[in-house]
């Protein structure tokens, strides 16, 4: 099985060949830690990605045919060959975007375990029976089996934060349901994606129930998007990217998983030792690279000092460098990302903000950052960072921080940190987020949780149950007795 065919170029997989561009074209991808090739995949034209497209719908007939026990099966056979992959694809998360080589295992393990979860949900998908006697002069002799059937051919496009995580999240619910898929993985993270294709392969995938088009977004992505034989987009990344997907696919289902600006809010009655653990650790992890992170810190004036002494202890202690150094605190993804964090740190202070710690800047390596201060006219109190700065916003009372996060355009999660569990439900019920997190930081998962953001978070619910969901649609058959 030749996915890699030379030292650095990954083919990527049509009809189960591997295969590189017919131009010879590629896109070579950077490591993030000392910015040498890690590889490259193809480049294919959208040519290429049509007959890639074609391959994937002529195939779907016969696999939504078969039994849903064998597509099970193969599901399961896949969570044991990318186990057994877990080294070589866990290396690959670290070369390409800049995990470590143990949060690049655990990405591998995490998938395994939700791809059997998917492969034994999916076995308890089953439709519903109407009797059509609900309106005067109708008849219980009208009847209707309501069926769930796959939409066809289903368009997966992953991010680089979990290039394999965020694939498989969206293929196995895809393929478990009977849908065909073209897997379109961040360019940056694309050879995980294609070593954890190579582990469906290994699983006995059928001949074009998978297909993997590689190539820059920005080029194919339009045409993909727009295809007439694609019949559904699941899509995770950027807002900006979503919004443009979702207009260019006319007529079909688009499920988006897009950006967020989390808020923890830390009440008078928090725990501060336990609030300032969660909060380090949901705004620093991965270096703040996941939609999830959390983003603004919204603490009321009589316990500010003390939480933000609280965070700074906890975040002075972590390790920054290289993630083949094993820091806490490694590398962002590009350079680009790295001067839009800085421009937030600048617009900040030149507003007056305070620098609590200052992290250090070495090209695309940024220490962390806490700002305490921070008010409304700053970027930062708005703008999604993605990246290890943590701004803290004082407020006087629950009241304000609600407000604050009614103006939040993104609705993905939100933290509330207090002891008054009714006081917490309360202010719940008024945030408009997809999840509110109670004494803990924002997160995805357990994998099985519905996970979902609202506004410009997202459209659309993921978590393994809804994910089956979003693959299916009814179809009716009525009996006129
Ligand atoms: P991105 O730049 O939006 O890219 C996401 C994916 O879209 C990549 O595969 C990209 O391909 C592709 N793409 C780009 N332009 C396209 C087009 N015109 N048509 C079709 N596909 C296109 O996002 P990212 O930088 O990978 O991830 C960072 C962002 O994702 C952050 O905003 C983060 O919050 C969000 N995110 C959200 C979640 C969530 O669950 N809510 C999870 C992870 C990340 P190329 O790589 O080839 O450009
Ligand atoms: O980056 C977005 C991911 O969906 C976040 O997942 O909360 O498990 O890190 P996570």
């Amino acid at each position: 099985m030749i996915v890699r065919q030379t030292e650095s170029l990954f083919y990527t997989l049509l009809n189960n060949e591997w295969m590189g561009s017919s131009s010879g074209e590629t896109v070579q991808i950077y490591s993030p830690d000392d910015h040498e090739v890690v590889g490259e995949v193809p480049a294919l034209s959208q040519e290429e990605v049509a007959v890639a497209i074609q391959k994937t719908a002529d195939a779907q007939e016969l696999w939504a045919a078969k039994e849903v026990y064998e597509r099970s099966a193969l599901l399961h056979r896949w969570a044991e060959e990318l186990e057994k992959m877990t080294d070589e694809i866990g290396e690959m998360i670290h070369k390409e975007v800049g995990k470590t080589f143990s949060a690049g295992k655990s990405e591998v393990e995490r998938t395994a375990q939700l791809i059997r979860y998917t492969a034994e949900e999916g076995l308890r998908t089953h439709g519903s029976f109407i009797q059509g006697d609900a309106f005067p002069g109708a008849t219980k002799k009208t009847k209707a089996i309501v069926q769930k059937v796959p939409h066809g051919v289903v368009l997966a496009i992953s991010p680089f934060n979990y290039p394999v995580n965020l694939a498989a999240s969206k293929i196995a619910p895809a393929l478990i349901t009977g849908n065909t898929v073209i897997f379109k993985p961040a360019t940056q993270g694309a050879i995980s994606g294609l070593l954890m294709i190579k582990a469906l392969v290994k699983a006995g995938l059928p001949e074009g129930v998978v297909n993997v088009v590689t190539g820059r977004g920005s080029v194919i992505g339009d045409f993909i998007v727009s295809h007439p034989l694609i019949n559904m987009i699941t899509f995770t990344g950027g807002t900006a990217t979503g919004q443009h997907i979702a207009k260019k696919a006319s007529m079909i289902p688009v499920v988006l998983e897009l950006g967020g600006k989390d808020s923890a809010i830390v009440l008078e009655d928090a725990d501060l030792n336990k609030a300032a653990k969660e909060i380090v650790s949901g705004a620093l992890s991965y270096s703040g690279q996941r939609c999830t992170a959390i983003k603004r810190v919204m603490v009321v004036n009589s316990v500010a000092d003390e939480l933000i002494e609280k965070v700074k202890e906890l975040v002075s202690k972590l390790t920054v460098g290289k993630s083949h150094e094993d820091a806490s605190v490694t590398p962002l993804i590009d350079q680009k990302s790295a001067d839009f964090v800085t421009s937030l740190i600048e617009d900040a202070q030149t507003k007056g903000a305070t620098v609590v710690l200052e992290g250090i800047k070495e090209k695309n390596l940024l220490g962390p950052t806490l700002l305490d201060h921070v008010t409304e006219e700053m970027a930062v109190a708005w703008e999604e960072q993605f990246g290890p700065v943590l701004p803290f916003i004082r407020v006087e009372n629950e009241l304000e921080a609600i407000a604050l996060e009614k103006r939040n355009q993104y609705g993905l999660q939100a933290s509330v940190f207090t002891r008054n569990l009714e006081n917490a439900f309360a202010i719940s019920d008024k945030l408009n987020v997809g999840t509110v997190q109670v004494n803990g930081k924002t997160s995805r998962g357990p994998d099985h949780f519905p996970f979902l953001g609202v506004k410009n978070s997202g459209q659309g619910v993921q978590g393994i149950g809804r994910s089956i969901d979003s693959m299916l649609r009814d179809k009716m058959l009525v009996l006129n007795l």
